[in-house]
């Protein structure tokens, strides 16, 4: 008997995180691991995250394009 295999649901939000669902174990590029054990982690993508490799929604904050005008 063929059994499906057992995907988990990445979800990549526009000008937002990746959503994973959890629990994960995230590695960042300095080798650490971060474990997160929510039903759904949000991943940062934007890098201006205070949480960083997790979201804490920074993305939502407003650049200004011109701060000369
Ligand atoms: S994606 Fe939300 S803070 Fe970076």
């Amino acid at each position: 008997m063929v059994t499906e295999p057992n995907r988990r649901r990445v979800t990549v939000v526009p000008n937002g995180p990746v959503l994973v669902e959890g629990p994960v174990e995230l590695v960042t590029e300095d080798g650490v691991t971060h474990t997160s054990d929510r039903f759904v982690v949000a991943v940062c993508a934007c890098r201006r995250s205070k949480r960083y490799p997790f979201c804490d929604t920074s993305h939502r904050k407003r650049v200004r394009d011109d701060d000369s005008k």
